[in-house]
């Protein structure tokens, strides 16, 4: 059996701790040098989306744990011409030691953990992000926590998402946010509420759900600790684009939401950003934005999340 990460329930709440961990420690010694933990291995990279920093920070942080990454575009491969992601995946695996996989459908990463034989990373599909929900949950833990980051800093934080809440976002943060006791609330226009998919993903793994939906900006704000927004119109949505501006802009995080907020309150955003789209100039430009911090925890995180895979598959692998 081969671990991958392709669901953010793929790892059990402590295992997701044990890589936080990692995330904090490779964060304070970047710099001391190139780790060994991929030494002799090469990871591909493949992209069927457009990408900024989940592109670089995989790239850098192959690099940086030892291993040759292999940046890969869709267009540039067979896959393109029609060969199968079946095909396409046994082959890889005859020459990588882990893949990190961009793409449309969840089915297709499914495919290539399957086929491959080697560790699968997530790096987005229709359906979820787990790389930037566990980074959301790492970046908030420095936040939150007095000292070392740690889990139980994020218990019973009010978290509200606005906006697209049936996108990959919304969804990887639900179901994360679950893992470890965060009061999720996913808030924007009714015609996109979650929909059973979510369901599905929290009853395949027995989570339960700590996460609540509301068409009601200003009740959602009340109190939060955090408030999240993610692009109103994710990768492979544009022709949707007029309508969806038309039913989200009520969602807009901006100083009214935030008076409404917990003083202390933060704003958070995946990125790539919209400003005066989804979040007002003011709030993204803002003291309680903490989007570059979000940024940079990617490199760490998913550096620790590569090194988990290799150090369990070893485990039970040999
Ligand atoms: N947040 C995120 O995944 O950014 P990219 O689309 O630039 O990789
Ligand atoms: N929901 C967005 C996330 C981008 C990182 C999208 O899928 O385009």
């Amino acid at each position: 059996m081969v671990r991958s990460f392709l669901r953010d329930t793929d790892l059990s709440p402590a295992e997701a701790a044990e890589v936080f961990e990692l995330a904090h420690r490779y964060k304070t010694t970047r710099g001391a040098g190139v780790l060994d933990i991929l030494n002799g291995q090469s990871w591909g990279l493949i992209f069927f989306k457009k990408s900024t920093r989940t592109r670089l920070s995989f790239e850098a942080g192959v690099y940086e744990l030892g291993g040759n990454p292999m940046v890969m575009s869709s267009n540039d491969l067979q896959i393109s011409r029609g060969e199968t992601i079946e095909d396409t995946a046994r082959v890889m695996g005859r020459y990588l030691h882990g893949l990190v996989i961009r793409t449309f459908e969840q089915e297709m990463v499914d495919k290539f953990a399957k086929y491959s034989g080697r560790p699968v990373v997530n790096a987005l599909t229709d359906l979820l992000h787990p790389c930037q929900s566990y980074t959301d949950m790492f970046t908030m833990m420095e936040h939150f926590s007095n000292g070392a980051p740690n889990v139980e800093s994020l218990k019973g934080k009010k978290f509200v998402f606005f906006g697209d809440t049936a996108c990959n976002m919304a969804y990887s943060l639900a179901l994360a946010g679950s893992m470890f006791g965060v009061e999720v609330v996913l808030c924007g226009p009714e015609e996109f509420k979650p929909g059973k998919e979510l369901d599905v993903l929290f009853d395949s793994a027995n989570l339960e759900k700590s996460y609540t939906f509301t068409p009601d900006p200003e009740a959602a704000a009340k109190n939060a600790d955090v408030l999240y927004t993610d692009v109103w119109v994710s990768m492979g949505k544009e022709d949707e684009k007029a309508e969806r501006i038309k039913q989200m802009s009520p969602y807009q995080v901006n100083d009214n939401l935030f008076k409404l907020a917990d003083k202390n309150a933060i704003f958070m955003h995946c990125l790539p950003a919209h400003a005066n789209e989804e979040v007002s100039e003011s709030v993204l430009e803002s003291p309680r934005s903490i989007i570059f911090d979000q940024a940079e925890n990617r490199l760490h995180v998913q550096k620790a999340i590569m090194s988990w895979l290799v150090q369990k598959n070893r485990q039970l692998n040999g």
